[in-house]
């Protein structure tokens, strides 16, 4: 940092305070996560300055010997880690990986049928601001009002009115486990293709801790930068009779030169994640998730589905305080150094900016270290701010033993 500090001291502090910010708050925004600091170093690499159009072997520009065997490792590894037939590593993130699949995969005003947003889906499964819902038709499916759970029979249902060209099959906000083999096989039954979208949960899935959905679907995409533990970006996953529109989709379709000390991030978070220690990592993130669900359950708080099976949750504030709105929930939590996010509960009867949930998730505390000792105290300053009403004491309180438990499970780029 130091030659920072001298051409750009402005950067350098924001950063030095973005470090501290980091290092003494708890990270429970379930899309986020503390990367290693092998995963860090590489992304800081001057891998940021080549110029690498094309793929590994078939390049526009001349001095990619090193980017071609960077990026084939990457290949190679995302490949033997999910058991996929074909991977591209070039998506910038999880956003146009998807937006990949529906330019490779469909024509401008055909139908995508993915889950809403508002119960749990991702803006790029065809919001209409989105690109993906300006371009192409959309219908939705929801979970049920009296389980709060996805219902295949529900799913097939609407799928089979609705001839869907494309079903999207993963979530943002979703608790429970997909049983992506069953939404594969109502796509067969409606002669549909698939797209499922595990950016949630890929390294539950890598690690085997959830179902697979890549020998079930045509298309799997995913972040790099959530469970997985990874750097910032997206990758695609499909079957062989589509890896070339796949990457031609990529590039030149929707994007330029790749970002290769992005891909190389990518390609040790790979290794990272290959190794068996994160079976246990990954194992870990759901018993967290657990034991938080369960504390706060046992001071009265309702969760959406009554639990959790993955590595998040969320919270229905009106079980214990009717006029608390998510987005008041997680300012409060945020002075005290608890930060999530505010988030719709299904059926939901606030706009989304204000919602009537929190989504917590527990990958960034498993990143630290932590285990279920934490996860009960954090369930009890969870507790204590919502009920305090938002006074500032009971923040600055719960702010300092939050601190003193930050300094006992340092974020792990930081060790060198
Ligand atoms: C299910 C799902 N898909 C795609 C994305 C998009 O990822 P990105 O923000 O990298 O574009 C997200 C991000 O939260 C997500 O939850």
């Amino acid at each position: 940092m130091s030659v920072l500090t001298k051409t750009d001291p402005e950067i350098a502090q924001l950063i030095e305070a973005e470090k501290r910010r980091q290092s003494m708050t708890l990270e429970l925004i379930a899309s986020e996560n503390h990367v290693s600091a092998a995963v860090l170093q590489t992304a800081g690499t001057l891998l940021t300055d080549k110029y690498a159009e094309g793929y590994p072997g078939r390049r526009w520009y001349c001095g990619c010997e090193n980017a071609d065997a960077i990026e084939q490792l990457a290949i190679d590894r995302a490949k033997k880690l999910f058991g996929a037939e074909h991977a591209n590593v070039q998506p910038h993130c999880g956003t146009s990986a998807n937006l990949a699949v529906y330019l490779a995969a469909l024509k401008p005003g055909a139908k995508i049928m993915g889950m809403r947003l508002d119960q749990g889906g991702h803006l790029s499964h065809g919001l209409n601001i989105n690109l993906s819902g300006i371009t192409y038709r959309v219908t939705h499916y929801g979970v049920r009002r009296d389980t709060e759970m996805l219902d295949l029979d529900e799913v097939r249902w609407l799928a089979v009115n609705e001839k869907p060209d494309l079903l999207v099959v993963g979530a943002s906000a979703y608790p429970r486990t997909i049983d992506f083999k069953g939404f594969a096989e109502i796509a067969s039954e409606v002669g549909c293709l698939i797209l499922a979208d595990i950016a949630h949960i890929a390294g539950l899935v890598a690690a085997g801790v959830h179902p697979s959905p890549v020998p079930h679907c045509q298309f799997v995409t995913t972040t790099t930068h959530k469970t997985l533990c990874g750097p910032r970006g997206g990758v695609i996953l499909c079957k062989k009779d589509w890896a070339k529109k796949i990457d031609s989709a990529i590039f030149p379709g929707l994007q330029g030169g790749p970002l290769m000390h992005v891909i190389a991030a990518k390609a040790v978070c790979f290794l990272e994640a290959l190794n068996p220690e994160f079976e246990q990592y990954a194992a870990t993130i759901i018993a967290n998730a657990k034991a938080l669900a369960e504390q706060l359950i046992a001071k009265g708080w309702r969760l959406v589905s009554g639990g959790t099976d993955n590595h998040l949750m969320l919270v229905d504030l009106r079980s214990r305080l009717k006029d608390l709105t998510g987005h008041n929930a997680a300012l409060w939590l945020a002075r005290a150094g608890l930060i999530c996010n505010k988030n719709t509960i299904p059926f939901d009867t606030r706009p989304p900016i204000e919602s009537s949930g929190i989504r917590l998730g527990t990958p960034a505390l498993t990143s630290r270290g932590m285990g279920s000792n934490e996860m009960a105290r954090i369930a009890a300053w969870i507790d204590q701010i919502l009920l305090s009403g938002g006074d500032s004491g009971a923040a600055d309180r719960v702010r300092g033993q939050v601190e003193e438990l930050c300094r006992q499970f340092p974020i792990p780029g930081l060790e060198d």
